[in-house]
């Protein structure tokens, strides 16, 4: 399966997915959605449920994006918190804001349950806790922020309940919930193919143009048509800019670690650092019989492209774990994966900017693609059936983040600062220095090469300039990827692109 972000390999991975034939021929649908992650395979089930006949193009095998790197938290607590929230979207926003996530979660315990999907869906509490010398009344702040927007039932605590380490208060959310996105992810695909509903891999889509009959190309040379197509590529392949200056794309790090089954209370668990770290529980059951706890650890973002010390980032994850969860026992993975911030924390789900009202995208999961992918299905679904939905302004992808222009000022000159990167040296001086299994930039005269060594010890070159728009791309050690620092472009060692914006891959020069 291609494995959307690098080498690394989550607890998803080995789940049974659907096998999805590869696209050879044209075809036609009412509704074409590219990417077959949470958001476009939610999407495609809604359509479908409405009678809709759907196609979904995937350049791998569905959820071989970021749905397979998740840590699967299924929260109406939104990352950046009501108290952000409701300065940045109004009260209403805010309502509007808990009241979509909870309908989310909802929905995806409702679907589970008709379909009998089993991937472990549990209803779990959520807890926000400060570290014990947080100054601010952080927590304080967002109680409040929270009830106003209208969660009920979130308790104010010292600290976290039971044996768990010491920390400053703490806020509990009830009703929060857990599952495996694979297996979730698996019954939806065949839920889509029981009702009739197409689903091609290996389809790598190159080019949406907007019409009364929607056209797609994939690079395989297909035609696709389609009254109405739905980007849900994770960050979209179909807006070169607009949506880009919006939001930027965050590289993050997860352990998983064995510990004793029934040692730590199923719950999802958030601090308030920056970046935080998110921790929950999975339970899974071995070959050889019986059943183990997997504790999961997540933290340590940082821009994509920006930062290539990976391993010390795992490292401090660990450090931070092992702290607090003594009863740890052996860290069997250890992950990455990258996720689109919105600069005013919330997705963009709706009509796609600048095209004619048939194309759709679903982007910008600021940390919480699992239920704004989820609100990306239905709420796509009512803007194809024309359909009235409150929630349409508030994700609209046209919505100007003007009480975010702090964060939109600092994301842009952000990527302004890195097309410096076309006048500074290599990373090494000569070819020579690239270890084998390794990459490097060379500077050749005017020109910036990716280079990588393959285990054999063969050089491949490629061009280091992103064809997003042309940024220069950046070594990723723990994934063996070419990052772009600027909207998040990742491409794997010999420069094929394995996320968008690009849709091309990085050109490939002759090594003499
Ligand atoms: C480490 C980590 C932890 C996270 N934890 C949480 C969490 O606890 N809770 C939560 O809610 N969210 C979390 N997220 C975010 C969430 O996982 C993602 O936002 C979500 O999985 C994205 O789903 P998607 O459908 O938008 O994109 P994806 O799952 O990435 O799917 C997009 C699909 O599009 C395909 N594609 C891309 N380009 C093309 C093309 N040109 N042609 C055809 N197909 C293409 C890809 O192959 C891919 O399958 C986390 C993310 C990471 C990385
Ligand atoms: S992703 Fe935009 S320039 Fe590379």
């Amino acid at each position: 399966m291609k494995n959307g972000a690098g080498q690394s390999v989550s607890l998803w991975m080995s789940a049974d997915v659907p096998a999805s034939p590869p696209l050879t021929t044209g075809v036609h649908a009412d509704v074409c959605i590219v990417g077959a992650g949470i958001g476009g395979l939610t999407t495609a089930y809604g359509l479908m449920q409405e009678g809709q006949s759907v196609v979904v193009l995937d350049d791998g095998q569905p959820g071989s994006g970021m749905t397979q790197r998740t840590t699967a938290h299924l929260s109406n607590e939104i990352d950046d918190g009501y108290v952000a929230i409701e300065r940045l979207h109004g009260e209403s926003g805010a309502r509007l804001a808990a009241q979509s996530h909870t309908s989310a979660i909802d929905w995806i315990e409702a679907t589970a349950a008709r379909h009998s999907i089993e991937c472990d869906f549990a209803r779990v509490d959520g807890y926000l806790f400060s570290p014990p010398d947080e100054p601010d009344d952080v927590i304080g702040k967002e109680w409040q922020a929270a009830r106003r927007a209208g969660l009920t039932g979130v308790e104010r605590l010292d600290r976290l309940p039971g044996n768990m380490f010491h920390t400053g208060p703490c806020l509990r959310f009830p009703r929060q919930a857990q599952f495996h996105p694979m297996k979730y992810l698996s019954g939806l695909v065949r839920a889509i193919q029981r009702g009739g509903g197409r689903v091609f891999s290996g389809a790598h889509v190159t080019s949406v143009e907007s019409g009364k009959q929607a056209r797609l190309e994939t690079s395989q040379g297909c035609l696709i048509t389609a009254d109405a197509v739905v980007v849900a590529t994770n960050s979209p392949i179909n807006n070169m800019v607009t949506i880009h200056t919006k939001q930027a794309a965050y590289i993050t790090y997860v352990i998983g670690a064995t510990v004793p089954v029934g040692s730590i209370e199923p719950a999802l668990y958030w601090d308030t650092l920056d970046p935080y770290h998110y921790v929950r529980v999975q339970r899974r059951s071995l070959k050889q019989g019986g059943e183990q706890d997997v504790l999961i650890v997540g933290g340590e973002d940082h821009k994509a492209g920006q930062a290539d010390d990976g391993e010390a980032r795992y490292a401090r994850l660990e450090a931070w774990a092992r702290e607090r969860f003594p009863m740890m026992e052996t860290v069997e993975y250890r992950w990455s994966g990258q996720v689109m911030e919105s600069v005013d924390g919330l997705a963009f789900i709706g009509r796609n900017p600048g095209d004619a009202d048939n194309i759709y995208i679903a982007t910008g999961d600021s940390g919480m693609g699992m239920t704004h992918g989820t609100i990306a299905g239905m709420l796509i679904t009512d803007l194809i059936r024309r359909r009235e939905s409150s929630w349409a302004s508030l994700y609209d992808p046209s919505r100007q983040p003007v009480l975010a222009a702090g964060t939109f000022v600092r994301e842009s000159l952000n990527v302004v600062a890195q097309y410096a990167d076309w006048t500074t040296g290599g990373d090494v001086k000569a070819e020579s220095d690239i270890s084998h299994g390794s990459g490097a930039i060379l500077r050749s005269g005017l020109k910036k090469i990716a280079a990588y060594r393959d285990e054999q010890g063969e050089l491949h070159k490629c061009s280091a300039v992103c064809p997003h728009l042309n940024c220069i791309v950046a070594w990723n050690h723990t994934e063996k990827t070419w990052d772009c620092p600027c909207h998040g472009s990742r491409f794997d060692s010999f420069g094929k692109v394995l996320n968008g914006p690009a849709t091309d891959d990085l050109s490939p020069i002759q090594v003499e």
